[in-house]
Order: C-alpha cells, then sequence, then structure tokens
C-alpha cells in the first residue's frame, strides 16, 4: 500500500498561491509513490478541483459543517464539496479545537455526516504539553477516538484516516521521535479496534489496513519523514509547514524514496 501524505495548507496560501503551488506539485511531483492529498482553503477549493481533474493529485478540505444543506449562514457543505471532487476532511485538528472551540460532540457529529456522505474523514487527535506532563496522553487519545466515532453507522465506513498529532510540537520545528509516535499509533489501531468489535465489527488485519489508516503529524520535514514512514503503524503523514512551498515538499518527496 502507498505511503499517505496529507498537506494541511491551513490559512497560509492566497488563492493564487494555492494554485500555483498546485501546479508546480502536478507538473514536478512523481505521485506514483505515495497518494498524495492536499488540503487548501475554502476558497481554492473550486479552482484547485478543476486544476487537477486530470492528476493523481487528491483533494481535501480542513473541515466541514455537520450539515449538508439549509439556514447554516457562513458554513460549508460536506455534500457541496463533494460535488467538487473533494474525498477527504480534516475534523478535529488542534487549531480548531483550541481556536474555534470544537468539542468532541461537535466532531462526533460532523464525523457521521461525513462518513454518510462517503468521504473519508481525517480525525486529529493529540495530547497537549500538560496531558502529557501529567501522563494523561493515551487516555486523551482513546477518549478523543471513542467521541468521535460513537453511534456511528459502521456501515458507512467505506475509509477512515486517523492522525495523531502532538498539539505541543506542531509548527514547533522539533517532531517527536519516531518510535513514540508508533507506539501511540499502535494504541489508536488497538483503540479503533475495539471501538468497531464492540460495535460488531471485526476486521481481519488486511481489512482493517484497507479501511483505517493511521498517520503522524506534527514538524515532519525533509529531515523525519522517511523514520516515521519506516514504522510498521505510521501509514503516512500530515504535513503543514513543510508542504507549503514547492522546494521544502519537493525535498520531503524525494526524502521518502
Ligand atoms: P506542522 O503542522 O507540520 O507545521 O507541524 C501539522 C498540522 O498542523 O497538521
Amino acid at each position: 500500500m502507498k505511503k499517505i501524505l496529507i498537506l494541511n495548507w491551513k490559512m497560509q496560501l492566497s488563492v493564487n498561491d494555492s494554485c500555483n503551488l498546485a501546479k508546480k506539485i502536478i507538473d514536478g511531483i512523481d505521485l506514483e509513490e505515495v497518494e498524495l492529498g492536499i488540503c487548501p482553503d475554502f476558497l481554492s477549493i473550486y479552482k484547485i478541483s478543476e486544476l487537477i481533474k486530470n492528476s493523481q493529485l487528491k483533494l481535501g478540505s480542513q473541515n466541514t459543517f455537520w450539515a449538508t444543506k439549509g439556514a447554516y449562514t457562513g458554513e460549508i457543505s460536506p455534500t457541496f464539496l463533494k460535488e467538487l471532487g473533494v474525498e477527504f476532511i480534516i475534523l478535529g485538528h488542534s487549531e480548531r479545537r483550541t481556536n474555534l472551540k470544537e468539542t468532541d460532540e461537535i466532531i462526533n457529529k460532523k464525523m457521521k455526516t461525513v462518513l454518510e456522505n462517503s468521504l473519508t474523514p481525517i480525525l486529529c487527535v493529540g495530547e497537549n504539553f500538560e496531558e502529557r506532563q501529567n501522563n494523561k496522553k493515551d487516555l486523551v487519545i482513546i477518549n478523543q477516538i471513542r467521541s468521535a466515532l460513537k453511534d456511528v453507522d459502521l456501515k458507512n465506513i467505506k475509509r477512515l484516516i486517523i492522525a495523531y498529532e502532538p498539539i505541543w510540537v506542531i509548527g514547533s520545528g522539533q517532531a517527536i521521535e519516531s518510535n513514540e509516535a508508533q507506539e501511540t499509533n499502535t494504541i489508536i489501531k488497538q483503540t479503533v479496534s475495539d471501538v468497531l468489535y464492540n460495535c460488531g465489527l471485526e476486521l481481519k488485519e488486511k481489512e482493517f489496513e484497507n479501511k483505517i489508516q493511521i498517520l503522524y503529524g506534527g514538524s515532519v520535514d525533509s529531515n523525519n519523514i522517511s523514520k516515521f514512514l519506516k514504522e510498521p503503524n505510521i501509514d503516512g503523514v500530515l504535513v503543514g509547514g513543510a508542504g507549503i512551498k514547492f522546494e521544502t515538499l519537493n525535498n520531503l518527496i524525494k526524502s521518502i524514496k
């Protein structure tokens, strides 16, 4: 299975900058070896969807609303995103949990709608520094996963991606060690298996691999990416800072090979 690379462009690039970067990626990056998805801001998605139509580049969004249509001023529907070719939706990124006060309950509502509409959620989970210092990391992550998947209709899970992102290393330039990410991803895998099992769905190893992938995110760069991707329970990475300039992105992808 190809390793997954998801780029979260956050609110870092204008529409023009996003389109230029998408064009450079299509022209300059070999997408045979990785599954590369970009998550531009909402304004750029329409233009980018046109640009990447005939390429292997995949499209994601950084957020969505929990309803598909209605009187929800300022919100963005997952089905409107799907119409534009969006496949992935990031849910529960720590920047939204912190700045926009997104709760586990809100994330659960979004999770249900995203799955009902056959989109792939990229659920972000992770501890803050204080939780880590107090040895609460595993508990926090397990609770975030359980809450996000609460009462989800299992038949809707075609594909689910979970990204472990320790909040305190995001954007810091200093990632955690790959073996620690591997250990946490193993706990994540076990937690998802347990949730599914308790709801009556027991997935064989291969089925699990096909449906559920677990990423690491937080200061991934060209110096550390290959260490993360060598770990057996790290199926890919979620990248912020290193994915918003062509040169750093190109280096990142070259260092996987
Ligand atoms: P970073 O961001 O790679 O800049 O640390 C990762 C993220 O926020 O998903």
